[in-house]
């Protein structure tokens, strides 16, 4: 009872310090004691709160113990309070279960920590128990030789099965393995299985082989020492020089084939690893293309970038690097049980003794090694980012007197930045040794257990020659144990998240009754529509609008009233919950998804250009355009004058080394680009709003021709674009229509659109 008093009280003192230090809508800065000097809590957190929805970006510093937030600013800031507070919680909580305790905080600079000193002495004692084990069990008791090695076996199992559970990416493994039957290795090699089933067939080949040398040359070692061998003696080889001839050519031999087998299986992997990322790649680009734009818009761009570069090639990496290492140690294993087991049945759990050792000095070299490596990469981007920022601010600095203070900060993070670094040179440095300690300890055992079986006459010379050094062999694969269990884990991680963006639904864009574009009349009707995002409130309630075939219809609003909404319906990005969209008459869910696109023109809020020339982008989508046509419309959309000013005209690239445009000259190129469509419905989705009053009345006097024979649907909050429609609806927050009518009739009716209409006369004139 007492305990569990502690325990609380323990933890109630280690109640993670968690307080908002800036909130500005979209972003928010925290202090999070929690992940203070704790690379891996601030990975959970990161990753957590990654996962959530409306969360753009994370940032967990375990250097200074700061989260940066970027959200979406639909959510507000209450919600992303609790959802940190929540999410910290809950990180600080795994990453308890994972390690078991806390880590201990060590203030800003990690410094070697109590778990670290465990470390060191569970190694001098495990090795000396090792040791004491061989001398003791050498000259009093021998353990029978299965309860031996069914120990070490035993020791190999838990080792490997708490380093798997220890790490993170665990869950995501099991997560995988139980959506499909297959094992994911074979998921992800798809087609290439044979390649996959061959290249496995030459690793095992090769392993097989490259223990052939070093067991013949102790043969002849014996040969020479003994006299002749009677086994080859009885293969017709009388002289021990022949038996020598004999034994080098085969060695000699195997090593030939070894090698040129491992060059067969080296290609094949790698060939696999390019093959598998390159269907992969195709097929989901394809499929990201296909996706309905409703699922995009709820995923962050960075993620599903991220998924189709990181996570495609982590698919291929593990067969190019890892594969082979797996196979081959299997492979050892395989082989040299039995052959101890049979043939020097006393010695063998010796001789695999260091295994578990090895093995789980593997996996916690690798884990800390991960932890600081996060830690030091965290650093030196701050210093770099502090040094950036100090350069930039040079004139602040000065001004302010505050290059001493300057001077400080950089020497501090710096100190930060060499601290970790010396821990992992440290480490690094004793790793090998420690692999070789261990491995020469077990040698010593089987050269003193083996060397008395010799004595004792129960042990040919021959075979405990040939034998002695075979372990070896294993145990110099071990050490890279850890890294490739941890390839193996991010590569089925990553296999996750490439199925979870492969499940999102692809629009179905052929199906439905086929429309003729050229015989559209253009009437566009919302019937009682009521629309809402997944888990928001509805945007639209209820909302009827006729769109008049060959006729424009102005729809204004505040921002956030619903106005990209209902273009998004029209052009079915999305569905209506209720209600209908009409299009001539006919739902819009019964026509061909292409057709009905292929009919209406968009010109998005956000014009976005490609990277191109600016020719590129105006016939984007209409590719075959004459240039005739690209100028005509840029004529239209007022682009031609300050296109013509460019160096290279219409041949002139945009972006970082071409032209930088301005907001309103991107406008008018999206704008041109919808006019060389030259669709029966247009819609702009405020698509003169960076443009300036002049330009914009321009655009509307080119346009009165272009529109003469179209629908053309005009989403603005600026009155003056849209006065001369034919008709205007005015939205209302709540999603309702607040009043229609033309111009003159609603200025008259003296409401809303009226009152809007002064404040905006008044803004012009002011
Ligand atoms: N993809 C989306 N997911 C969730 N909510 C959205 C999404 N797009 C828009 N919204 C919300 O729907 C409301 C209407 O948005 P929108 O139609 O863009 O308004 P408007 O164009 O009139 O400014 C806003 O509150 C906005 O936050
Ligand atoms: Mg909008």
């Amino acid at each position: 009872m007492p305990s569990i008093v502690a325990a609380i009280v323990g933890r109630r003192r280690e109640a993670p310090r968690v307080r908002p230090r800036s909130v500005i809508p979209g972003r928010q800065r925290w202090d999070i004691g929690v992940v203070l000097g704790r690379p891996r809590v601030a990975e959970l957190l990161q990753a957590s709160l990654r996962e959530s929805r409306g969360i753009e970006m994370v940032y967990a510093n375990p250097a200074t113990g700061r989260l940066l937030v970027c959200h979406d600013t639909a959510l507000s800031r209450g919600e992303v309070d609790q959802l940190v507070r929540k999410t910290v919680a809950l990180a600080a909580r795994q990453a308890m279960t994972l390690t078991g305790s806390m880590p201990p905080k060590p203030g800003v600079m990690p410094s070697r920590g109590r778990r670290r000193q465990n470390t060191g002495s569970a190694l001098v004692v495990s090795g000396g128990a090792a040791v004491a084990l061989v001398v003791t069990r050498a000259t009093f008791v021998r353990p029978s030789p299965l309860v031996g090695l069914g120990g070490v076996v035993v020791a190999t199992v838990v080792v490997v099965r708490r380093a798997w559970r220890r790490s993170r990416l665990a869950q995501h493994v099991s997560a995988v393995s139980l959506r499909s039957k297959r094992h994911p290795l074979l998921q992800i090699a798809g087609s290439h299985k044979r390649q996959f089933y061959v290249a496995s067939c030459a690793s095992i080949l090769v392993q097989i082989l490259d223990m052939v040398p070093s067991i013949l040359i102790s043969w002849m070692a014996v040969v020479l020492i003994t006299g002749k061998s009677a086994a080859l003696v009885r293969l017709g080889l009388a002289s021990v020089a022949s038996q020598l001839w004999f034994l080098t050519g085969v060695t000699a031999l195997a090593s030939v084939v070894a090698a040129v087998l491992s060059f067969i299986a080296g290609v094949l992997w790698r060939d696999l690893a390019q093959s598998v990322q390159q269907e992969w790649r195709t097929e989901m680009y394809a499929h990201v293309q296909r996706v309905g734009l409703r699922y995009l818009e709820g995923e962050r761009t960075t993620r599903i970038a991220g998924i189709l570069t990181n996570d495609i090639n982590q698919l291929g990496r593990f067969f190019a690097a890892s594969a082979d290492y797996f196979l081959k140690l299997g492979t050892s294993f395989l082989v040299l049980v039995p052959v101890f087991l049979f043939l020097t049945p006393g010695i063998a759990w010796v001789a695999f003794l260091p295994v578990p050792i090895v093995a789980w000095l593997s996996f916690s070299y690798h884990e800390r090694s991960a932890s600081d490596l996060a830690t030091s990469s965290e650093n030196v981007s701050l210093l770099n980012s502090q040094l950036v920022n100090n350069l930039e601010a040079s004139a602040t600095v000065k001004s302010f007197g505050a290059e001493q203070y300057e001077i400080d900060r950089i020497h501090h993070l710096s100190a930060v930045y060499r601290q970790t670094n010396r821990r992992i040179d440290k480490r690094a440095a004793a790793y090998t040794p420690t692999v070789r300690m261990c491995a020469m300890v077990s040698l010593s055992g089987i050269l003193l257990l083996g060397g008395l079986d010799v004595l004792a006459g129960t042990l040919p010379f021959g075979v405990f020659n040939s034998l002695v050094g075979a372990p070896q062999l294993v145990l110099w694969q071990l050490p890279g144990l850890g890294d490739a269990v941890d390839q193996y884990q991010r590569t089925v991680a990553a296999l996750g998240r490439v199925l979870d963006l492969r499940s999102l639904q692809v629009e179905p864009g052929g199906s439905g009754r086929p429309l003729d574009v050229a015989k559209v009349q253009g009437e566009m009707v919302l019937d009682g529509v009521t629309f809402a995002y997944p888990g928001r409130p509805p945007v639209l309630r209820n909302v009827s609008m006729r769109m008049a075939a060959r006729k424009t219809t102005g729809i204004v609003g505040v921002t956030g009233a619903g106005k990209t909404t209902i273009a998004k319906l029209m052009l079915r990005f999305q569905d209506v919950e209720s209600g209908r969209v009409l299009l001539d008459g006919l739902d819009i869910r019964e026509v061909r998804l292409q057709d009905l696109r292929k009919a209406i023109g968009f010109v998005a809020q956000d014009a976005f250009l490609f990277d191109g020339t600016i020719d590129d982008n105006i016939r984007y989508g209409s590719f075959d355009a004459e240039p005739e046509r690209v100028v005509s419309a840029a004529r239209l959309a007022q682009a031609d004058d300050f296109v013509e000013a460019l160096p290279s005209r219409y041949d002139t690239m945009i972006g970082e080394r071409g032209a930088t445009l301005s907001g309103g000259q991107k406008q008018r190129l999206s704008l041109a680009r919808a006019i060389v469509k030259s669709p029966p419905i247009v819609i702009l989705d405020e698509a003169t709003s960076a443009v300036d009053n002049e330009t914009e009345a321009a655009i509307q006097r080119a346009l009165k021709d272009f529109a003469r024979d179209r629908t053309l649907v005009i989403i603005a909050h600026r009155l003056s674009t849209i006065r001369h429609a034919d008709w205007i609806y005015v939205m209302d927050r709540g999603g309702v229509v607040a009043e229609e009518g033309t111009h003159h009739e609603l200025i008259a009716r003296e409401g809303v659109y009226a009152s809007l209409w002064r404040l905006q006369i008044g803004e012009a004139s002011a």
